[in-house]
């Protein structure tokens, strides 16, 4: 028997794509790339106090999350995709998100610095950062032996108060190593944002998340042939 229209079941619509993001740098500069492949937030994110916003994509929602929990969200399933830093990335243990794409924004490095004309005081230097995987990997890689000291902010401090010979931290302007009379002294890795997709979502969701990737590479895309 032929169904009437009304009792019909509603076209299977496609499944709601979940967007991690947090606040600061990454977030302003995302939401113009997000604006390019047709996603604008209900409310400026911003100023919003809410931590899920709609969008006017009816496919696609917001989450707002700490600055570095945007992989557990990911990797756990909270959201399908995520838009983080390559330094908080390089944090995780496990690195078996998808990473599909470079946005190319939130441009800094990570850098290890010290006092400007100092040479470290202990014959194992002592480091202090947010950054202990890369920290560690980047000594590793030189056969270097460092003390690591694991802090959550304000590193620049450390050197200065004698807690450590250097500090791995992120570097943009160089205002902040400057303005504490420290200098950058090697690059441990250039950063930028990139795109996570939770693998689970890549196969089930697959087409809304190429799409989402394919809208969003070529608005990077055209961002870079403007700048
Ligand atoms: C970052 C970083 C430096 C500063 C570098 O801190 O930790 O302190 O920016 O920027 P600059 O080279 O342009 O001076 P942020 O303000 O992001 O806060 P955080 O210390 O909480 O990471």
């Amino acid at each position: 028997m032929i169904e009437a229209a009304s009792t019909r079941r509603p076209f299977v619509a496609e499944p709601m794509l979940t967007v991690a993001l947090s606040k600061g740098r990454i977030l302003t500069e995302t939401l113009p790339l997000l604006a390019a492949a047709g996603i604008v937030p209900d409310e400026d994110p911003a100023v919003s106090r809410r931590l899920i916003l709609g969008t006017s994509s009816p496919g696609v929602r917001l989450l707002i999350v700490g600055p570095t929990d945007v992989p557990a969200y990911v990797l756990h399933g909270g959201a399908d995709v995520g838009v983080t830093g390559k330094d908080v990335l390089a944090e995780q243990e496990q690195a078996i998100l998808y990473e599909p794409l470079d946005l190319g924004i939130g441009r800094c490095r990570l850098m290890l610095a010290g006092r400007e004309g100092l040479e470290p005081s202990r014959a194992q230097p002592r480091v202090a950062t947010k950054y202990v995987a890369s920290t560690r990997a980047f000594f590793a890689a030189r056969g270097q032996q460092v003390d690591v000291i694991k802090l959550y902010g304000s590193m620049e401090l450390a050197p200065l108060v004698g807690l450590a010979d250097w500090i791995v931290d992120l570097v943009d302007t160089g205002n902040t190593l400057r303005a504490n009379g420290l200098a950058p002294l090697e690059t441990v890795m250039e950063v930028s944002a990139r795109l996570v997709v939770n693998p689970a979502s890549w196969k089930t969701k697959h087409a809304a998340v190429r799409r989402l990737v394919a809208d969003l590479a070529a608005a990077v895309e055209r961002q870079g042939a403007r700048a």
